[in-house]
This record gives C-alpha cells, structure tokens and sequence, in this order.
C-alpha cells in the first residue's frame, strides 16, 4: 500500500505543474454518461492519470483517466474524465487522492457526480436526485489511518458535508433551466456486484434515497480538507427489488447516457452560479 503522506500529494502536484501551471477554483467529478462533458469546455490542458507517478489509473470501460484543465462558463475547472474506485482493488487513501490533489492544485469547491440506482419509491430512471446527505457506514473512511494535518484534523465535523448554499445554486439552476430535480440521501457500498433485493429494503429503512459504489468517500475527503461539497446523482436505474428486471451496467450506461445533454446543461447552469 502506499502510504498517504502530504510528501505524496505534493510530489502529485509537481508532475501535473510540469504541463500546466492552471489553476483551478472548482474541481468536477464525471460519473457514468458524462465523461465527454468535458469536450464542451474551453481547454488549457489535458493531464493523463498515467502521466502522474504512482497514481491509480481507472479500470471501468467508458471512464478515460485524465484531468481536464480550462473553463466551464467563464469558471476555472479541473475536471476529472474517470474516477477511480474501491472495488477496482485501491485502497481508501488511492480512491481519494485525485480530490486531494485537485484541492492541492487550488480547488476549494469539489462538484460531484455519479450514476446511482433509485430507492425512494419516488424515483424514476433517468431522474436527477440532488444530494443533501449521505450514508458512508458501509465503506472504510479514506481517512483511516495517520492524519494528514495539513489538510484537515483528526476528527472532522461531518455535520453538512453538503454546502447549503451550493444546493441552493444547483435547485435554482435546475429550475431556470426547467429541468426536474429530487433531493435526497446517497448511501455507498463497496459493489462491485449489485445489492440484493433485501440490501435494498434494509437501505431503504436506513433513510437511503439511492445507491451507488463512489461519492461518498470523496465527499468525506473533501470535507476533510475543508473544500465546499455539492453532488448529484443520475438514476440510472431502479433498485434491486424494485426493478422489475435484473440490474446490469449496460442498463446504467443506457440510461445515463439518454439523459447526458440535461444533466450537462444542469451541471454548466450551476458551474456558473459557483463563480467566486
Ligand atoms: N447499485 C449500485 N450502484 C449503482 C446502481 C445500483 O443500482 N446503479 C448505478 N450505480
């Protein structure tokens, strides 16, 4: 395992200056469906994950591992095309590190994203549910082990993980731009296999809107590091149990990829809000 040290986030840091001196206000995380969503924004750089020593390289078909520099409506984006996650084989500390390193190159707003399947009984596929909590007892924290003190301290507040004045922006984007937008808690698990039927119903007990497989440990890092934090969930798919079909990643890409122009023309309408 590699150790999570500052030394590793700074050492980051200097092999993405080698190619770009950008820096960045607000970081954008792509999920499933909106990894092109970059190719509408003004670029000034592009850094390949495997240009970056030591850094974990995305092994899910359709995530393209690179960070995207330039402008998304006027606003100085890091985007990152792919994310990595836990059930590829990385530690916790790995899963994070692209956050970190995105809050290092001087992003102080993190903006994600992700395909998740529906519980709330109120959800349909191809609804976009903005996130106002979530449940992370399911997954290790990323921040399990020695504590990093230059990025935040040993026991930090989770208390609103999700600015409230960031959902604010996003639920007026979403109304300007007369798209439907629900709201809710996003729990993650490990996957990579989809829930039961039973996982499900006890998620839903819990209080859980939607699940995914990412999220929430890079929201917990963030916070951590004391970035603003907002995030929206395409539901890609309903639940197991819920579906009336057996769930597949076919199924999510279909979906997320349907609804891919609404929720990059909510994503855009919010960036811009977020100008500081
Ligand atoms: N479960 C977990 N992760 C997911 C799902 C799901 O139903 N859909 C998209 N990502």
């Amino acid at each position: 395992m590699l150790i999570p040290s500052w030394e590793r986030i700074e050492k980051c840091v200097s092999d993405v200056r080698k190619k770009t001196d950008f820096v960045p206000e607000l970081a954008l995380v792509l999920g499933s469906g909106l990894g092109d969503f970059a190719e509408s924004a003004e670029a000034v750089a592009v850094v390949n994950y495997s240009e970056i020593d030591g850094f974990p390289v995305s092994t899910v078909p359709g995530h393209k591992g690179r960070f995207f520099f330039g402008y998304v409506e006027g606003v100085k984006c890091v985007i990152m095309q792919g994310r990595v996650h836990y059930y590829e084989g990385y530690t916790m500390e790995e899963v994070v590190l692209p956050v970190r390193l995105m809050n290092a190159l001087g992003a102080e707003t993190l903006f994600l994203t992700n395909a998740a399947g529906g519980i709330s009984p109120t959800f349909s596929a191809g609804d976009f549910m903005l996130i106002n909590g979530h449940i992370s007892s399911f997954v290790p924290s990323p921040l399990i082990g020695k504590n990093i003190d230059r990025l935040g301290v040993r026991f930090p507040d989770m208390s609103e993980v999700y600015d409230k004045n960031l959902r604010e922006i996003i639920k007026q984007s979403a109304s300007e731009q007369n798209i439907a937008l629900k709201e809710g808690v996003y729990v993650q698990l490990t996957g990579p296999n989809f829930e039961t039927p039973q996982e499900i119903k006890m998620l839903s007990m819990l209080g859980a809107d939607a699940v995914g497989m990412s999220t929430v440990c890079e929201a917990v890092a963030a916070k951590h590091a004391g970035m603003s934090v907002c995030g929206i969930s395409c539901i890609s798919n309903l639940a197991a149990g819920i579906s009336k079909t057996p769930l597949s990643h076919a199924e999510v890409s279909e979906t997320a990829d349907r609804v891919a122009p609404d929720f990059k023309r909510l994503i855009s309408a919010s960036v811009k809000k977020m100008k500081k």
